[in-house]
């Protein structure tokens, strides 16, 4: 008796396992809202929130960013979703899928993952709203799984292939949201 429904509630977790893998994988190409939370990396107190939500064809960013000192961040998505570097260095360069050159949100020539700065008020706070026409939700060269960096210095929006925004001070792996 107890080893049957040792084996019946072992094929029901498989069964549910395999159902939410199925559904995870029929609406993956669906997703309209991702989301970042923001860790700090080794000897910084920055973190926060960034949300990503499809509106037509833009995407709609809204940031709230902490602990920074007042003034300009370079704000990016970056190549890899692995914030296990102490440093951040595991997130790679800025994400870049159509192989262009590094800029500032509204130039032509830019990396998908330019979003360019946020700027901290004097508490150390940080709040952006944008939309964007070249990031995407869905598709080959979506945002999601790849991770949101906050540096130390100001995006000059165009040194290359950095923005020389400097070290990073937090480091979030972009993830679907509930809708
Ligand atoms: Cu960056
Ligand atoms: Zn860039």
């Amino acid at each position: 008796m107890k080893t049957k429904s040792f084996f019946s509630f072992t094929g029901s977790l498989v069964v549910a396992a395999l159902f939410c893998l199925a559904s995870s994988t029929l609406f993956a190409g669906d997703t309209t809202k991702a989301i970042a939370t923001l860790h700090p990396t080794q000897g910084s107190n920055v973190g926060g929130t960034v949300t990503f939500t499809q509106s037509g064809d833009e995407v709609k960013v809204v940031a709230d960013i902490t602990g920074l000192t007042p003034g300009k961040h370079g704000f990016h998505i970056h190549e890899f979703g692995d914030c296990s570097d102490p440093k951040g260095a595991s997130a790679g360069g800025h994400f870049n899928p159509g192989g262009h050159q590094h800029g500032a949100p509204d130039a032509t020539e830019r990396h998908a993952g330019d979003l360019g700065n946020i700027e901290a008020d004097a508490s150390g706070k940080a709040h952006l709203e944008i939309t964007d026409k070249m990031m995407k939700l869905a598709g080959s060269d979506s945002i999601v799984g790849h991770a949101v960096i906050v540096h130390e210095k100001a995006d000059d929006l165009k040194t290359q292939p950095t923005g020389d925004a400097g070290g990073r001070l937090a480091c979030g792996v972009i993830g679907v949201a509930k809708p």
